[in-house]
């Protein structure tokens, strides 16, 4: 692996259900780095939003954001607000349908920002997300865009949620997710997008493991990085 002995910075970018999140995971414990999930940290402050009845219009919202404690623990498994335990609720269906608009709000993006370079300066880390390779780490060691086609990604994310009984057919979940893409990519801050210097990886015909393999054979051959 490049730099070996000192911090390494992966950053991963793609869409809602390319694979970041499975993968990013698997390689920060195969390769025993940090491992952040940006997208849980949006998440996160859209529970707080629902929980406090606050929508992206209330003059309050930001100062709420501004004051919350986001924590993760067990190596990115757990998240918690204000020391309460949200893991769950933040994948469920209100959060959503939300998370985007509220992911929208430059005040919010620029306080989860300067949290998310915090963590990263912490040590070795593989972070994942919409903007982790162009704005939250530019300068990261390695940068991957992981994509796959939107039929493929809803599939994956029906799946995940039949696991937590949420009813819902495919098409509504493709609605969903065809949604929250038109709003990643167009929003006018930091819209999803890659990287030019990222690799690109279509996920649509891979397994998890073949783009684990992947990821860490690029990483162990330096030859993924921006700088
Ligand atoms: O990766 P995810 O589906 O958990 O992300 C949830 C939402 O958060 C997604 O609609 C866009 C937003 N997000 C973002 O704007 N920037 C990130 N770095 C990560 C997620």
């Amino acid at each position: 692996m490049k730099k070996v002995g000192s911090q390494v910075t992966i950053a991963i970018d793609g869409p809602a259900g390319s694979g970041k999140s499975t993968v990013a995971r698997q390689v920060a414990e195969k390769l025993g780095l940090l491992y952040l999930d940006s997208g849980a940290m949006y998440r996160a402050v859209t529970v707080l939003a629902i929980q406090d009845g606050l929508t992206v219009e209330s003059p309050e919202l930001i100062e709420r954001v501004k004051a919350c404690h986001i924590e993760f623990a067990d190596n990115g498994r757990t998240i918690l607000l204000n020391t309460e335990d949200v893991s769950v609720e933040i994948r469920t269906p209100p959060v959503n349908r939300l998370v985007a608009d509220i992911a929208k709000i430059p005040e919010i993006r620029h306080e989860i920002v300067k949290h998310q370079q915090r963590i990263g300066a912490e040590g070795s880390i593989i972070a994942e997300g919409r903007d982790l390779t162009t704005i939250v780490f530019p300068h990261a060691d390695f940068k991957f865009y992981l994509d796959a086609s939107v039929t493929e990604r809803a599939k994956r994310r029906l799946a995940d949620l039949k696991k937590q009984n949420v009813d819902i057919t495919l098409a509504a979940v493709e609605a969903e997710i065809s949604a929250r893409d038109e709003k990643d990519r167009t929003r006018a801050h930091s819209p999803l997008r890659a990287a030019e210097d990222a690799i690109i990886v279509d996920t649509t015909d891979k397994t998890i493991d073949e783009v684990v393999d992947f990821i860490i054979t690029q990483i162990c051959e330096g030859e993924g990085g921006s700088k």
